[in-house]
């Protein structure tokens, strides 16, 4: 399944605007998605699989309205230039591009709907005479930036969607990580049964890709509620608490705003964070959940955040997991409030889910991409590693150190939970790690190497962890290889 390409460059999901990207070599899939709703609004809200620059100068919005009839027309001549993208400083000056197939109808789920217009190849070339010693195309970015490797990414996204399938187990995956519509959408297209969200602004974004949404975060306070209930009313929101208050509160606002919202109750079993911490808890807001007319009782939620034992290891703690969860559940079932949904999950522990009596679902958010933190844990191999983070070397002043662009401010001042020192380790240096940071400046330790990078050249930093990386930038640059092929806005960004 081709990865497609958000055409968001603002937040306003209505103003879409298209980014046209350098073609690929290869072969791709040409897709639209849309949702009901927004097909009868006159497909608005639709999705255009743009990886290819197949739409050249086009907008992508305009040629949707005009329906396939224009895809077709679009896809079904040879010409070059109808690939091109003449402002783009091109690597590529001729393109090819064959029809393969129409019309494969692509059924997902989740109220959405794929249809692959079609299957194109695509060939380009370096121009006659070009030199060979022009820039590459990193060296075209300006530093720091966050590169998000599409192959890693595709994987990630499909190997977690496999193993919830082949455990009977609904995957709804925690957008905070990517906080990218795009993402989300292919999260939704590999069967997600919905999306996680932890602010409003999240919700706010992703309700325009799903219909399934858990706020899983106490929505305490007015400003929150009022919010919240605007959110459109088509969507089936969940909310995940863990206090009378929280409930009061929600209650009186779906009361007024005169909408339904299921309720999961969160437990604490061992994270130590949020959750009730008694089975006897548990039932006494179930109750109240169950007076409250617009409240539905859905089931129960944790967050198994405090197991970051490595992925071999955690037999112990998880046990100590079941029995928590175990006793929860055996309790609401005593008195009759057995629980329909049991969600729970992280990426650390996403692998071993299966192994969790009673979960119906999982949450996972940082397998997207994965980090230092995920690859010394063992929830994934180096090279499921999807983001890194390109910086330049600024400074070789100092011995034994090298300086880069990137400080906390485009990395994140996050120490590694597992053993190791420094912020981020450099790709293929696996020796060398951020050790300290400026708000602007990360000082690479060099003094247990030979290797000494110049000034000016670039880096990949791998962060210790991906999701704050993601928060702290605009967008990010999709690659393969080291071609850059796409960029995405960071939609769910910010409050
Ligand atoms: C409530 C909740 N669910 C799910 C997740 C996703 O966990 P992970 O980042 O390990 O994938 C988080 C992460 O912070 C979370 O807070």
């Amino acid at each position: 399944m081709a990865l497609f390409v958000d055409t968001i460059e603002n937040r306003s999901l209505s103003s879409r605007r298209k980014y046209v990207p350098r073609p690929p070599r290869g072969e791709v899939s040409v897709s639209v998605f849309t949702n009901p709703a927004a097909a009868a609004e006159g497909g608005a809200q639709a999705y255009i699989d743009a990886t290819l620059g197949l739409l050249g100068d086009r907008d992508p919005l305009t040629v949707l309205r005009q329906g396939p009839a224009a895809f077709e027309e679009l896809m079904s001549g040879s010409s070059p230039e109808r690939l091109r993208r003449p402002e783009a400083p091109s690597k590529w000056s001729a393109a090819v591009c064959r029809r393969r197939s129409w019309e494969s109808p692509l059924p997902t789920g989740n109220g959405w709907h794929g249809v692959t217009i079609g299957t194109a190849v695509i060939e380009c070339s370096r121009p006659a005479g070009e030199s060979s010693a022009m820039l590459t195309d990193f060296e075209t970015l300006e530093t720091p930036v966050p590169l998000i490797d599409l192959d890693r990414l595709q994987r990630n996204l499909d190997r977690m969607a496999g193993y919830a399938a082949e455990h009977g187990l609904a995957l709804r995956p925690h957008i905070k990580t990517h906080k990218s519509p795009m993402v989300a959408g292919e999260q939704i297209l590999r069967g997600a049964s919905g999306l996680t969200c932890a602010t409003l602004h999240e919700v706010e974004v992703m309700s325009e890709m799903s219909r399934d949404i858990l706020l899983a975060y106490s929505p305490i306070g007015y400003a929150r509620l009022r919010r919240l209930m605007r959110i459109s009313e088509s969507l089936r929101l969940s909310v995940m608490l863990d206090s009378a208050e929280a409930i009061e509160g929600l209650a009186h606002a779906a009361e007024r705003a005169e909408r339904d919202i299921d309720v999961l109750v969160e437990l604490d079993l061992g994270m130590h964070r949020v959750g009730v911490q008694r089975a006897s808890d548990a039932v006494t807001l179930v109750r109240q959940i169950e007076a409250s007319p617009r409240l539905r009782y859905a089931g129960i939620g944790f967050y198994p955040g405090n197991i970051r034992d490595h992925v071999s290891a955690q037999q112990p703690a998880l046990a100590a997991l079941n029995d928590a969860l175990a006793t929860m559940i055996g309790e609401l079932e005593r008195v009759g409030l057995a629980p329909r949904v049991v969600s729970g999950g992280s990426t650390p522990t996403a692998w071993n889910s299966h192994l969790i009596g009673g979960l119906t679902e999982i949450r996972p958010g940082t397998y997207v991409f994965n980090d230092r933190t995920t690859a010394e844990i063992g929830a994934c191999d180096w090279h499921d590693c999807a983001l890194t983070v390109l910086a330049t070397v600024v400074s070789t002043s100092v011995p034994n150190q090298a300086v880069i662009d990137a400080g906390s401010k485009a990395l994140g001042r996050e120490p590694l939970r597992s053993d190791g020192a420094g912020y981020g380790v450099v790709v293929g240096q696996p020796d060398v790690v951020v050790g300290a940071m400026s708000e602007e400046h990360g000082l690479l330790d060099l003094s247990g190497t030979s290797w000494r990078p110049a000034i000016g050249d670039l880096v990949r930093v791998i962060p210790n962890h991906a999701c704050l990386v993601v928060n702290l930038h605009d967008q990010v640059i999709g690659v393969r290889g080291d071609a850059v092929m796409t960029r995405w806005p960071v939609a769910a960004r910010g409050r």
